[in-house]
């Protein structure tokens, strides 16, 4: 029998604020329905000040930590396509917030809203190479586009830490994966801006056309019977998403496109993205947090994941939830994560959106907005400074 690796253990953080889309709306005069129902959203986090990928990054991690402690945690692989340096990871800022041993390799991966797929599937190799380690995947985003573009309405902010571990207690990724990569400009950012570019329509085409390369791979490979699946965890730019790739694989394979099956087989996956935004790397492992939240029994059943990363590259592979696993869910955590934050206004939300560093050297401190345990306290000298509280 093949050893059992995945997913031992899940958290997540996201921002202190939160950015209705009616305030949105009632700025720029959308017709409220469009966010709601078009693409499928209902608020965004928005990040403090004084908050990054860092600081979200050690916030969803830490709990992970003091529940297994690092004794066995070897590699810390920090996804995401926000990065704040381009040499330094990312992931040794947070390996230093939450005091894990020097006897640790880290390293951040880049590749769009991929990212953290491809950790994952590099910490299983890790794991089966020595049974013993586990690996703490990190996927942490901000997602930002420029003000009044139609990109805005999906941005969003959130971190998902994962222990990738021998018989894991929530999900056993299996093998085989079906993987596709086109090379196409659908998102980027270059390294001058801190902003996206995207052309959304042919995002969404690139998306749906991923579905298709991935799953005739999956098959190809090997793989599960499209109805052998119990749900769909769906990459979620925004989630409307979700619904377009599952009618598109149905479409694919010749099935019926019937609302209540579709709604079956993703609903439950959408909640957290939906009210949170756009996390890029994070965004498909909040929609499994989102199931296992409020699914019912689920032990046993096969979930289907869809990662898609702009550019692009995309993975169709399956997992099977654990039995026990709803005792080792995190569902009280996640719903305070989201409950906690604090409304802002459209004008508080923009004035955040403009903020960024001076880029002369200088000593500059954040405002202290951030109620959260880490917190992005300045830079000086062109390095970022991080206090946990
Ligand atoms: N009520 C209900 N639905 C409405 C509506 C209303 N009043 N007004 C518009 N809609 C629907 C549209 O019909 C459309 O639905 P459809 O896609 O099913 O046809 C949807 O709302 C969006 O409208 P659209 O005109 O396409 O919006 P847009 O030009 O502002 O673009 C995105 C929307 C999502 C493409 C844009 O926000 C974007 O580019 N986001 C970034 C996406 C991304 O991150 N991609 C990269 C990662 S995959």
């Amino acid at each position: 029998m093949s050893i059992s690796i995945g997913i031992h253990d899940l958290s997540f953080a996201t921002g202190e604020f939160v950015l209705p889309h009616t305030a949105l709306a009632d700025y720029n005069g959308t017709e409220i329905g469009k966010y709601h129902v078009g693409i499928g959203q209902q608020s965004m986090s928005i990040p403090a000040a004084d908050e990054d990928i860092v600081t979200l990054a050690a916030t969803a991690a830490a709990p992970i930590i003091a529940r297994h402690g690092s004794d066995r945690i070897r590699t810390v692989v920090f996804a995401t396509e926000s990065s704040i340096d381009q040499a330094k990871s990312a992931g040794v800022y947070v390996h230093s917030l939450l005091g894990l041993p020097s006897a640790t390799r880290v390293v951040e991966l880049k590749q769009a809203c991929y990212g953290a797929t491809a950790a994952l599937q590099f910490a299983i190799g890790l794991v089966r190479r020595d049974p013993a380690q586990q690996v703490l995947v990190i996927a942490s985003d901000v997602s930002k586009y420029e003000l009044d573009s139609p990109g805005e309405a999906t941005q969003g902010a959130a971190a998902v830490a994962m222990l990738v571990s021998l018989d894991p207690a929530l999900v056993r990724i299996e093998d085989p994966s079906g993987l596709f990569t086109a090379d196409v400009m659908d998102f980027w950012r270059p390294n001058y801006l801190n902003t996206a570019l995207v052309d959304g329509h042919e995002s969404i085409n690139a998306y749906l056309q991923a579905v298709e390369g991935t799953w005739k791979d999956y098959t190809e490979q090997g793989g599960r019977a499209l109805e052998e699946f119990a749900a769909f965890c769906y990459h979620q730019p925004f989630t409307k998403m979700a619904y377009k790739a599952h009618t598109h694989l149905l479409n694919y394979n010749g099935q019926d496109t019937d609302k209540d099956a579709i709604a079956q087989a993703i609903g439950l996956t959408t909640a957290y993205n939906r009210v949170m935004g756009n996390s890029y790397t994070a965004s498909v492992y909040l929609a499994l947090a989102s199931l296992l939240d409020q699914a019912d029994d689920l032990t046993g059943k096969p979930i289907g994941f869809l990662s898609y990363g702009s550019g692009s590259v995309a993975e169709f592979f399956a997992g099977t939830v654990v039995a026990g696993y709803r005792d080792r869910l995190r569902t009280e955590a996640n719903q305070e994560a989201i409950a906690r934050r604090r409304p802002v206004d459209y004008a508080g939300y923009r004035d955040l959106h403009e903020r960024s560093f001076p880029t002369d050297g200088g000593d500059y401190a954040t405002e202290e907005q951030t109620t959260g345990p880490f917190r992005l306290s300045g830079i000086s000298g062109h390095k970022r400074i991080y206090q946990a509280r």
